[in-house]
């Protein structure tokens, strides 16, 4: 992807942490073990290190390459496509999912500021079709990057009557980085004010031409209050997952990303999965990063109880020993006593990479004072 964490970083250099962020610290980056870097940023301190780094082309299912496994995919088949929701804060993403879900989610959020990637599947016409909503504020870049990655397609909603702001930018380059296909949803039409024209013609300054202009990106005028346009939009989003040809392995051991994660007060541990391949079932055990934990009950995105879940579904599950980030990988693993034995081998790894960045802020303070 885009972004990793100084950590990974170091761990794909095969350089102590506290080198890389030496190197960082002389590139004029003050970051800590767990903060995530660009690639140019990775790029200059690479450099530093004496270290040549290639970008890599990402990997569309957006499982990382910790995940060495492709060898278990044998039979492929179809898979609903994931479609992530983006663009500025309050242009109306959420508004756009519960118009299509015919559900009503912006009304219970706090101050109607989406937090979190919200996961929900829906039918239509006997097809289905998995939603990522990301909140649009601007202090959730990582989020967008990482719901960026997991996804097939972008939806990137642009409000008629305010056209493309920062985070609007922001998704239409996360999205560039990860290669994947935006479809734009301009929304609002109804409000004074809006013009849909303007939109395109500003989404041009940034190489998004509009079909009807003689481009290839898809526009489409909506109104998620009014609900016009969505059927539209949603003919478009199946149009393109075909072309996209999204297949994926069911009868494989699951593997896939947090989509969100909490603890729960009665139940626990609580993470929103996405299973990107095989199918995850109750009483499997997993590993998700330096968790783990055998699952003990599945939701489906209504609360519903259910047994498993095939790709492109997004479940609630419990049954982990603690809970997971968000952007985490899962594993399906043999048992519960291996990912216990894995989960705590990856903590002791975390342990001593953190350790050894203690050592060296407090030797850089150091040098600095001397
Ligand atoms: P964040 O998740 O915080 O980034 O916001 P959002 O993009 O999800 O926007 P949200 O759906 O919460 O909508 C923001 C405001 O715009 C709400 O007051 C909506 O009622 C309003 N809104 C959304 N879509 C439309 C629309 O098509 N027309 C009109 N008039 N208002 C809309
Ligand atoms: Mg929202």
């Amino acid at each position: 992807g885009e972004f990793i964490t100084v950590k990974e970083f170091a761990e794909k250099l095969n350089k102590p942490v506290a080198e890389v962020i030496k190197a960082l610290i002389f590139t004029g980056i003050m970051a800590g073990i767990n903060q995530e870097i660009d690639y140019e940023t990775a790029e200059k301190a690479a450099k530093s290190l004496e270290v040549e780094v290639v970008k890599a082309k990402d990997d569309s299912s957006g499982i990382s390459d910790d995940d060495q496994d492709d060898a278990l995919d044998v039979n492929m088949e179809k898979r609903p496509p994931i479609v992530t929701v983006m663009g500025h804060v309050d242009h109306g993403k959420t508004s756009l999912l519960d118009a299509i879900r015919k559900a009503k989610v912006t009304e219970s959020e706090a101050g109607g500021i989406t937090q979190h990637i919200g996961a929900y599947t829906v039918t239509l016409n006997g097809e289905k079709i998995t939603f990522l909503d990301t909140p649009g504020h601007e202090a959730f870049t990582a989020m967008r990057a990482r719901g960026a990655q997991a996804t097939d397609i972008v939806i990137l909603v642009v409000a008629a009557d305010d056209g493309i702001m920062p985070q609007t930018v922001e998704a239409i380059n996360h999205c560039k980085a990860a290669q994947v296909p935006i479809i734009v949803a301009i929304n609002k039409i109804d409000v004074e004010g809006a013009n849909v024209d303007r939109v395109k013609q500003e989404l041009t300054e940034y190489g998004l031409v509009a079909e009807e202009w003689g481009g290839d990106t898809i526009c489409v005028p909506v109104s998620a209050k009014q609900r016009i346009g969505i059927d539209d939009l949603l003919e478009m989003v199946l149009l393109t997952a075909e072309v996209e040809e999204l297949k994926a392995d069911p009868n494989r051991k699951a593997a896939g990303t947090v989509v969100e994660s909490e603890l729960d007060k009665g139940r626990g541990p609580v993470a929103t999965l996405l299973v990107q391949k095989g199918t995850l079932n109750v009483g499997d055990s997993i590993l998700v990063g330096t968790t783990y934990g055998r699952i003990r009950a599945m939701f489906d995105d209504k609360g519903k109880k259910i047994n498993s879940a095939g790709p492109s579904i997004p479940v609630e599950i419990l049954g982990l020993s603690e809970v997971p980030q968000a952007g985490d990988k899962f594993n399906e693993v043999k048992d519960e006593k291996t990912a216990r034995g894995m989960a705590e081998a990856r903590k002791i790894k975390e342990k001593s990479l953190q350790q050894s960045t203690m050592r060296v802020s407090l030797e850089d303070l150091y040098s600095q004072v001397k």
